[in-house]
């Protein structure tokens, strides 16, 4: 009676076997005793975590490509030093030219002995789509502080600067019918530098007036110009997968980015 039993079971068991190796659907849920709910998980949206693999991949790519370590050298006591007129270096002419009228009219700049850069953030990044659908545009929260130091016995200025980037992603296809995601405009709104004295009474607030009217025609474009890159390259070695997702749903203009 036990051979019995067993060999049914044993043929029970070749006969699902076979039915997969024929490609015949073997009912699931046979196996559940009856009665037991199996809660079924809810069908996936297919596009809703997009947007987050998205910005977790723009996020990791900027950690990744150094952008913290990036600000933390920004080369902005030479930029403020060389302002009298070479216009060779990191930034250019368009920045030196700036700075060149600036220093002119500012000559306590000479009172910055140093500035040191600390406490580089990268803040959580923000996305949202346009309302046709076709581009994305992401914010990149960017955060540091300044120590300046200046000639005043004890007195070290200390600043908080928030700026946000903003970087606007498009969707494009090659002539080989590939597509891609590019970089767009990139750069920082209107509104989106904050710079704040953060040790409080200062003997020197000309100083600081001054310093904070230097930092905001300089510091953004400074940012700006190391992180767009970034992003640009980033973009172009995210994963394949990922790209073609977004960018087929960009060019079709569908909505996949959730307002929040
Ligand atoms: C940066 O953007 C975020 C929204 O993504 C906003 O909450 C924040 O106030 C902005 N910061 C600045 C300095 O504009």
């Amino acid at each position: 009676m036990f051979l019995v039993g067993s060999l049914v079971v044993l043929c029970g068991l070749l006969a699902q076997s076979t039915a997969q190796l024929a490609g015949v659907p073997v009912p699931l849920g046979q196996d559940v005793p009856l009665g037991q709910d199996v809660p079924l998980p809810l069908p996936p949206n297919p596009t809703q975590h997009l947007a987050g693999s998205f910005t977790n991949a723009l996020s990791g790519g900027l950690q990744s490509k150094g952008l913290l370590s990036i600000l933390e050298h920004l080369p902005l006591l030479n930029i403020l030093k060389s302002g009298g007129g070479t216009s060779h270096g990191l930034v250019g002419g368009l920045v030196g030219g700036l700075l060149e009228k600036l220093t002119s009219s500012l000559p306590l700049l000479n009172d910055i002995l140093d500035i040191k850069i600390t406490d580089p953030q990268l803040l959580e990044l923000g996305l949202v789509q346009s309302p046709d659908g076709h581009r994305l545009y992401v914010t990149i929260p960017l955060g540091l502080k300044l120590e300046v130091k200046t000639p005043v016995v004890g007195s070290l200025l200390e600043l908080a600067v928030k700026l946000n980037i903003t970087a606007e992603v498009l969707a494009v296809r090659d002539n080989q019918g590939r597509v891609h995601l590019v970089l767009g405009d990139c750069t920082h709104p209107p509104g989106s530098l904050q710079i704040t004295l953060l040790n409080g009474d200062t003997p020197l607030q000309s100083l600081v007036d001054s310093l904070i009217e230097i930092l905001t025609k300089v510091l953004p474009d400074l940012i700006q110009g190391k992180v767009c890159p970034l992003v640009n390259g980033i973009l172009s070695q995210l994963d394949v997968t990922l790209v073609h997702d977004i960018a087929e749903l960009l060019i079709h203009g569908v909505e996949f980015v959730i307002k929040i």
